[in-house]
Formats: C-alpha cells, structure tokens, sequence
C-alpha cells in the first residue's frame, strides 16, 4: 500500500493521532500532536483511512519511549508523557459534555492514579496455539507477550509461569490480584505448578482449587470478589472515587438513598455510615450473592440488596439521593424516567463513558443542574476515563 507524509493535528477520543490527507481524514496510532512521519495506508476507507507509522521525521517533546514495546494493545497513549495524559483525557470529556450534553465548565479536576504502572488488579489473557498475549486490537490476531507493565507484579509472576506451562488446550485465562489471587481458565491445563501462587482456581467454570471468592480490602472494608462479578479494575483509584461519591453526597447524610448498578455492593457498603437506609440493585445473581456476604462480612444491617434489572425494579422505589454506576451503555430513556417520577434531591452519576454520560446529563438536565464533574484517571496508559457528577435537583 501507499507511503504518505503525515502531520498530526490532534489526538481524536481513541488517542490516535488525526490528521487530513488526501481529502480524508487519516488516524494514525501513536502518532503525537504536530509530529510527522512516514505512514503506511493500512485501511483505506470511502471517508477515513488508518496508517502506521514507518519513520517518525518530526518528534515531540511530549514523547516518552514506553514501558512496553508490544503494539496495538490497550494503551493507545503510552508514548506520551503522563501528565499530558491526563489533559488528553480531561479535554476528551470537555469536548463530550459541551458537544452532546450543551455542558460548559463542570469539571474541576482529573484525579491522576499514584500507581501508573502495575495498577491492574484483573488481566484477561488470551492463549493462542499454547501461546500467551493479547489480541491485536479489533482482530483475533495473537500478540504473544512476556509481561504487561500495568497489571500488578504477582499477575507477571504467574504469567512467567504459565509461558512455561503446556498451554496447547487453553484459550483464555483470566488472573484476578488483590493480593488474594485467583485464576480463572477456559480449556484443560495441569494446574499444580500454579497452586502455590494462587488462592482459588477454576477450570472451564469448575472451582477446581481453593476458595469460592477472595478477599479484596478496599479502605476500611473487606470484600469478596467473586469469579465472574464487577470489580474496579484499580483499587487506589476506586477508593479515591467511592470518597467522592461520599462528598458529593455530604449535606443530604442521614436520609435513605439508592443505588443503582451496585455490582457486589461496595458503593453501597461505603454510604452506609452515613445513611440510614440504602437500597442497591444489581441484576448479577453473582454480584448480589458477593454483596450480602460482603454486608455479612463488614458487620452492616441497613443495606438491603435487590437482584434484578433497574428498568423493572426502580419504580417500585423511593428514595432522598440517588447513585447510578451503569455500564457503558448508559442509563436507559425508563430508568431515567423513573428517577425523574422518584426526584432526589441529589443524583450521583458514576460513569466509564463520557458519550453516553452527556447524552444522560442532557436528558436530566431538564430537571438537574450538573453542578461539578471529577475525573479519575481509573486506567492510565489507555484512553479510557471514569468521570463522577454531582447532579442537585432544580427549584422550580
Ligand atoms: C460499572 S459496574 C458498577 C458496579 C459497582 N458500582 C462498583 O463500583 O463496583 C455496572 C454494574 O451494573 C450491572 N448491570 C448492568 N445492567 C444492569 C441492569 N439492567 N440492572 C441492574 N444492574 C445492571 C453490572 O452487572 C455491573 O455490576
């Protein structure tokens, strides 16, 4: 394919390097603002095309040589340096909330994480012809890898393990590490050369070592972390959050609040010194066997945790505040209905997807003023951002 000069203008959401070119707009991975370089056309498109850096002519200042060398991994942002990091992500989510949510100064702050390399508590490898790596980005192409900079130390361990390891019946293993550690793998493998690192293993869904859960501590609480359930995949950082989630909470204490898309109950866990009555609904029967042992576990009594889906569960409801934590996908146009009939006076909103977060803002904003945003940078390295606001019901 063709050789074309390119010159970045800006680093688009996914933290490519855009440019034009050609008439069309060119996105070009690990390509930083104002540098050039030779770029091989590796998808031509009718109105984009993706290229790959063959010769960097143009450097910025900015650059850092990352940790890892593998390529088209999960941190599309590792060549550049961490604080620039930060101010990629914090005007991305600027840009979302003004575009598609009429938002303007909200965000005070990102939050950096203290630990920007080893701060992982969950990897997903997949295997590959009995080889360990990760997937080439969008495609099923094997990168086989020694070590991965961002998860935690214990997880590169067993990772040097398993290379050694006959991996030719395996296609995924899944490493959990909260200092408890447990191995979750699909396929068949001999297992007693991992017993000693580990404190669970399952095979092909089976506990086949160890304990059922593991214990995470997360502040002054404990809890279980289950095989299939949702945790934050960066403790420091979600302890940062769930004290956020606390201060934009701190006038309104005392009364009943709810919280929806709960996982295994830690936000709810957090709130419930401050609350009289939480409620939480989570739709992971997993998850919520997690949050009652974890109610169990850290001696609360006024958390009650319903299983089910919070487009079916939440009009039945009452409550003074309101947290959501939903997936990426956002709230749905009922959910957000529903909250509007049940009118907290406050409504915290934990997001992992700024789009979906301003489309929302949008919809309750009729209703809410968005008074302040706080970023967490919960995944260094990748383009990713957690984003927590502070929603207060309007005076009409
Ligand atoms: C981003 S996680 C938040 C978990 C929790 N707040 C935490 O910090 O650990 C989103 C959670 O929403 C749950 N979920 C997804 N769709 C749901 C639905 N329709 N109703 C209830 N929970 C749902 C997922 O199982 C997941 O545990």
């Amino acid at each position: 394919m063709d050789e074309v000069l390119v010159k970045c203008e800006k680093l688009d959401h996914f933290g490519r390097g855009l440019s034009h070119i050609l008439g069309k707009i060119i996105f070009v991975p690990n390509l930083l603002p104002n540098e050039e370089a030779w770029v091989k056309i590796v998808l031509d498109k009718k109105k984009y095309m993706v290229g790959e850096i063959i010769k960097l002519v143009k450097k910025s200042d900015d650059r850092i040589v990352p940790k890892c060398s593998y390529e088209n991994c999960g941190c599309a942002i590792k060549c550049l340096n961490y604080p620039k990091t930060l101010e990629f992500k914090k005007n991305k989510v600027t840009e979302i909330l003004k575009r598609y949510g009429n938002l303007e100064k909200v965000i005070k702050e990102i939050v950096p994480s203290d630990n920007i390399y080893g701060y992982r508590n969950k990897i997903t490898l997949k295997v590959k012809d009995g080889k360990i790596g990760y997937f080439k980005n969008g495609t099923n192409e094997l990168i086989e890898i020694n070590r991965c900079e961002i998860s935690s130390e214990k997880s590169n361990e067993i990772i040097e393990v398993l290379k050694k390891c006959d991996l030719s019946k395996v296609c995924e293993i899944i490493i959990k590490d909260f200092g408890e550690v447990m191995i979750i793998i699909k396929g068949d493998m001999e297992i007693e050369v991992l017993k000693p690192l580990t404190t669970s293993i399952y095979m092909n869904d089976r506990l086949v070592y160890g304990n059922e859960n593991i214990i995470a501590q997360l502040g002054d609480f404990k809890f279980y972390v289950s095989k299939d359930s949702f945790f934050q995949v960066n403790t420091e950082v979600a302890l940062k959050l769930y004290n956020k989630v606390l201060e934009y909470l701190d006038n309104s204490s005392g009364k009943s609040i709810l919280d929806l898309y709960s996982g295994t109950g830690t936000i709810s866990l957090f709130l419930s010194k401050y609350f009289k009555e939480v409620t939480a609904i989570e739709i992971n029967e997993e998850a919520v066997r997690c949050a009652f042992l974890n109610k169990e576990l850290n001696n609360i009594s006024n958390v009650r945790f319903i299983c089910g889906d919070v487009s079916k569960e939440i009009h039945k409801l009452s409550a003074d505040n309101i947290v959501v934590d939903p997936p990426r996908s956002g709230l749905t146009i009922d959910g957000i209905n529903d909250i509007l009939k049940i009118n907290p006076e406050r409504l915290i909103y934990v997001s992992c997807d700024p789009m979906t977060l301003a489309r929302d803002l949008k919809l309750l904003g009729e209703n809410y003023e968005v008074k302040e945003v706080t970023l967490f940078d919960m995944f260094p390295w990748t383009y990713h951002v957690e984003s927590v606001c502070l929603l207060i019901r309007k005076n009409f």
